[in-house]
């Protein structure tokens, strides 16, 4: 039997609205991320503007990257921004002890960052250092890019060669405290916010929302510890503004952290379970949510997703502390049904930052020398990239038999394999459809209530097989094709709203943009 599912979407009720900052990206000071990925330097031979590669800023600029994160990542927790200011040849090195203990030279610092920021049309997020810097350095910093008039910190910037402030909208108040960031408690790193939070001021008309270091996976002990340090009082008032959101880090693995299997090279078993792994964001999302809910009914505390992604083996003979993985259509897949999940959860989920943009983790891209590669992972956020401030449509979702078995003994697990997201902005639809199922096709029957749907046109991600990558030599393998696999049927008349047949073929990723009035 065929597989089937039906799926009513009222498009003249909006959601919440998705903030652009979901499809949010993430760039550390590690592996070939900055150096040879996003910086090859001023003199080197790849097209560059001071040093900034221009084919990445080009790829990267086609994807509407609303903001980036930057230093890091563990190691924003011991990088010193003014060893990243003035001239190149006199700024001093330091070890990159986190990421391959290679000697970092400082020669991407805080300018270069904010024209990279600039090029990409992207908004500034600066994590600062609280596990190994002061306060008085934070808050420095916070004064350097964004305070005008006449002050220390400014005539440093103006010697530098930056007569105006920045705007830096998001500021991180520390990484992964309870870990990398330097292995602290909850209550005491909650503190530590609070005090770290109160220096970085609001400058000049700048405006920061300060980012909380939260939680890993389901340690909702963690946010509850964060949300109680602004709401003491307990449930439902009105939490204190020291800090306006809380990280959450979720990665996507296929197995336990000292086996994360290969890339490129799984079984059929291994697909299922990264996505079954990729699911879970839902439910870890509502977890922490109901956190957040107790403390902060009315969300005004952003939950922000900045970092999430795949995490697969180093590639074979690369240096492992440099986490470069290639990304097959099971990387795309992932990222395709956790934009449904953040897009459902918009309410909460104010920002999320995939890990990370070039040539480390889940990547957009892959630079090898002067050579250019958008993973599969690209397309996706390049096909899904009208949904950056729609409001979403809920998605009511009637499935038979699209789940699937996978596994065996205690690794056995279901899955369900279709996923489905829509919003609309200014009049624009946009449906996103996702079949995770490896062999099968699915029909989806719609019924697209409350207006008329118009122009309607589909794109599709797809390979054939789910290993299906890009590289070198090969940088098309996996790329977007225009899709006709819909009908729209005949209404009777009188009835208002429109049904849509989609017909998904197995392991794949479609796209369906229309008008809507
Ligand atoms: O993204 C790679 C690393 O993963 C980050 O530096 C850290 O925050 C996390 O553990």
């Amino acid at each position: 039997t065929r597989r089937t599912a039906r799926a009513v979407v009222n498009v003249d009720l909006p959601g919440p609205q998705i903030s652009r900052h979901l499809y949010g990206h993430f760039a550390e000071h590690l592996g070939r991320c900055i150096y040879g990925g996003f910086y090859v330097g001023p003199d080197s031979d790849i097209p560059n503007e001071a040093g900034i590669r221009l084919d990445v800023v080009e790829a990267l600029r086609a994807l509407n990257i609303p903001n980036l994160r930057w230093p890091g990542g563990c190691f924003a927790d011991e990088y010193h921004w003014k060893d990243g200011i003035g001239p190149k040849d006199e700024r001093p090195t330091m070890i990159n002890t986190n990421w391959g203990d290679v000697e970092e030279n400082n020669h991407f610092g805080t300018h270069e960052f904010m024209a990279l920021c600039e090029l990409l049309g992207a908004e500034p997020y600066v994590n600062g250092n609280v596990g190994s810097g002061t306060v008085r350095e934070m808050s420095e910093w916070v004064e350097y890019l964004t305070r005008d008039g006449d002050n220390p910190m400014v005539r440093l910037r103006r010697a530098n060669g930056r007569e105006a402030p920045w705007r830096v909208p998001f500021w991180g108040i520390g990484n992964e405290a309870w870990g990398c960031g330097g292995n602290m408690r909850a209550e005491h790193y909650a503190d530590l916010a609070r005090r770290y939070a109160t220096y970085c001021r609001d400058q000049a008309g700048n405006k920061l929302y300060r980012i909380a270091a939260g939680a890993h996976d389901r340690d909702y002990a963690w946010t509850e510890a964060l949300m109680k340090a602004l709401n003491p009082l307990g449930c439902t008032n009105r939490p204190r503004g020291y800090y306006q959101g809380i990280s959450l880090h979720y990665y996507t693995l296929a197995g336990p952290w000292h086996a994360k299997g290969s890339a490129t090279d799984f079984t059929e078993d291994d697909y299922y379970r990264t996505l079954a792994a990729a699911r879970a964001m839902d439910e870890i999302l509502a977890g922490h949510s109901r956190v957040m809910d107790c403390y902060d009914s009315g969300a005004q505390v952003g939950l922000v997703v900045d970092e999430w992604g795949t995490w697969w083996d180093v590639e074979p003979g690369t240096n492992p502390g440099f986490l470069f993985q290639q990304n097959t259509l099971r990387d795309a897949l992932v990222a395709s049904v956790t934009f449904d999940i953040f897009h459902q959860h918009a309410r909460r989920v104010v920002m999320a930052n995939i890990a990370q943009t070039v040539n480390v983790l889940q990547a957009m891209l892959l630079t090898e020398g002067n050579q250019l590669v958008r993973t599969p992972t690209y397309h996706v956020f390049e096909m899904n990239k009208g949904h950056q401030d729609a409001h979403n449509l809920s998605v009511h979702l009637s499935t038979e038999g699209t789940s699937r078995a996978y596994g065996e003994g205690e690794l056995r697990g279901e899955l369900e394999t279709l996923s489905v997201s829509a919003s609309v902005k200014d009049g624009d639809l946009l449906v996103s459809l996702t079949n995770l199922d490896a062999g099968e096709p699915v029909t989806v029957n719609f019924d697209l209530r409350g207006g008329v749907v118009a122009d309607l046109t589909g794109r599709i991600l797809t390979a054939a097989a789910i290993d299906g990558h890009n590289r070198p030599g090969e940088p098309d393998a996996v790329v977007p094709a225009s899709f006709d696999g819909f009908t729209v049927a005949d209404r009777e008349a009188g009835a208002f709203g429109v049904g849509l047949t989609v017909e998904l073929p197995p392991h794949s990723f479609v796209t369906l943009a229309g008008r809507v009035g």
